[in-house]
């Protein structure tokens, strides 16, 4: 199920350019799953293709890892006015089309905060979760569910920068 290219279901339609469909190939069964579309997400229509996304890539790239060994997407789809957070109610609205692509997903990855608050009901700080396996459920099914940082927070932050490296690791030596 995707959205429909008119979609209204939440007020992120008003100042959306294109809405950001997930990138890759879902029968590699892993999916990385990030916040929302920034700025130039929006213009090309394709997730992480900016700043966050270039750090992304080249993590995956040190691990082994291709964008076509995964899929890359979102908890909504259209991008927050000024790149904010996604509120529940956003999230919740786009989250038919999150727990349709996940079908199949044998492994889930969540990409920084949102993710994880979205997909595990996670309220605390991400040093607690980062990196320990654990499993959602997914349209009543149990998924293994891997949570860790959102690339933007590895800019300044060292640690982040080596758990997020760990993260990837893991993908391309346990799941891939
Ligand atoms: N940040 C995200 O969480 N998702 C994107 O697609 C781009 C940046």
């Amino acid at each position: 199920m995707r959205p429909d290219p008119n979609c209204r279901l939440c007020g992120l339609c008003e100042g959306r350019t294109h809405i950001v469909l997930p990138d890759g190939d879902p029968s590699t069964g892993i999916f990385l799953v990030g916040e929302a579309p920034g700025e130039n997400e929006d213009i090309q229509a394709r997730p992480f293709v900016g700043r966050s996304g270039k750090i992304l890539e080249g993590m995956m790239a040190d691990a082994g890892l291709k964008r076509s060994d995964v899929v890359i997407t979102n908890t909504v789809k259209c991008r927050p006015p000024g790149n904010r957070d996604p509120t529940k109610e956003e999230m919740a609205a786009c989250r038919p089309f999150l727990d349709s692509e996940l079908e199949d997903a044998k492994l889930v990855v969540g990409l920084g905060k949102s993710a994880c608050r979205d997909l595990m009901g996670f309220e605390g700080a991400m040093a607690e979760i980062v990196n320990v396996p654990t499993t959602i459920t997914v349209n009543g099914r149990q998924v293994p569910f891997i949570p860790t940082y959102h690339p933007a927070a590895t800019i300044y932050k060292k640690n982040s920068r080596a758990e997020l490296a760990r993260t990837m690791r893991i993908i391309a030596e346990e799941y891939r």
